[in-house]
């Protein structure tokens, strides 16, 4: 991979400084998230589950229809605008919600997004159906291996590069130390919403795709001296993998943020993929139901629903004590689409 990823090691730079909390204050940022989102009880949740359980909800954050990866690309836009470029290059897969909103807050900002999406086709449904609508530039690689996103990553962006351009590409995910800076932010809002609720968590749960996200708050926790394990359920990658990812990320976001406390060993919990990467299962779907009808909140297929089916589990097995925050992450989207189909 020759392509360098601009904000791997991101200078602080003035493009378009907004202060962040404490150390964080020196890297541009632009807005995107409605901030705080809220922190509520879920109480016909807890009842059920025999522990306190509160709902981080990032899938209202307020751009597009929310999700997790708006927070990251409050630093990742930052760092493209401040470099001077003019159009943004990045991938995963048709139904990502990564995509669609890295592409949204291009727009936002008036820099041109180029997607690359694995595969030959898509269906015209959910993430894949809002960026035509959008008019994005979509790429597919014509390979169903979802690694073939990042040769293609890197030939968008020599493509572009050579018609005159100055792209800014970021690999799958957003997963870089400087994208997970938005999560070390989010804890310190979450330790703030916390306190004000005089709440010292047990565990932050959430699904783990890329491992931005829970590097972010692996990083954050360690800055905030949170009392919570965060507790990341993989819904892709192999538990090793992610744990392994997750470890590096969150160093790398700890040195960008300037955290000396020592970062706790990232907690993966693995056997909640079900069919597979995409597609829901038989578990998540339960989960989400229950979600749904208790607390009239939708978790959607791929990421929150087994993430939550992961906790509801622990909390049967009679594994999880005190209170539990479950970071609802986003991907509405995802259904009205077929990933959902198929499972009774
Ligand atoms: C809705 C949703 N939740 C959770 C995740 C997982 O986040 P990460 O890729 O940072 O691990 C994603 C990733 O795309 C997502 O779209």
């Amino acid at each position: 991979m020759t392509a360098e990823y601009a904000g791997m090691a991101a200078p602080p730079g003035s493009a378009v400084a907004s202060p962040g909390a404490g150390p964080l204050a020196r890297y541009p940022r632009v807005r995107l998230v409605l901030e705080p989102t809220p922190l509520h009880p879920a109480p016909r949740l807890s009842r059920e589950l025999g522990v306190p359980v509160l709902l981080k909800r990032d899938d209202l954050a307020g751009v597009g229809l929310g999700g997790n990866k708006l927070r990251g690309l409050e630093y990742l836009i930052a760092d493209a605008l401040g470099r001077g470029c003019d159009c943004l290059v990045t991938g995963a897969g048709p139904l990502s919600n990564w995509t669609m909103l890295a592409a949204l807050a291009c727009l936002r900002h008036q820099i041109e997004p180029h997607i690359v999406c694995y595969g030959s086709s898509a269906a015209d449904e959910g993430n894949m159906r809002l960026h035509r609508w959008l008019g994005v530039d979509l790429r597919f690689t014509g390979d169903p291996d979802r690694s073939s996103v990042d040769a293609g990553i890197e030939a968008v962006t020599a493509e572009l590069r050579a018609a005159g351009s100055r792209p800014y590409p970021i690999p799958r995910g957003g997963a870089t130390p400087l994208g997970a800076l938005g999560y070390v932010r989010a804890s310190v809002e979450l330790a703030t919403q916390l306190d004000a609720l005089g709440e010292r968590p047990a565990a932050l749960w959430l699904a783990t795709g890329s491992c931005g996200t829970q590097a972010g708050l692996v990083a954050g926790a360690a800055l905030t001296a949170a009392p919570y394990e965060v507790a990341g359920v993989t819904v892709s990658r192999p538990v090793a993998d992610s744990r392994e990812r997750v470890r590096v990320l969150a160093a790398g976001a700890a040195a960008l943020g300037g955290i000396r406390a020592p970062l706790r060993e990232p907690v993966v919990l693995g056997g909640w993929i079900g069919p597979g990467y995409g597609a829901a299962s038989r578990e998540g779907r339960a989960a989400a139901r229950l979600v749904a009808t208790m607390e009239g909140v939708f978790l959607d297929p791929v990421f929150g629903a087994k993430a939550m089916a992961a906790l509801i589990a622990e909390c049967r097995a009679g594994r999880v004590r005190g209170t539990q925050v479950f970071l609802v992450s986003g991907g509405a989207p995802t259904l009205f689409t077929g990933a959902d189909g198929g499972v009774p």
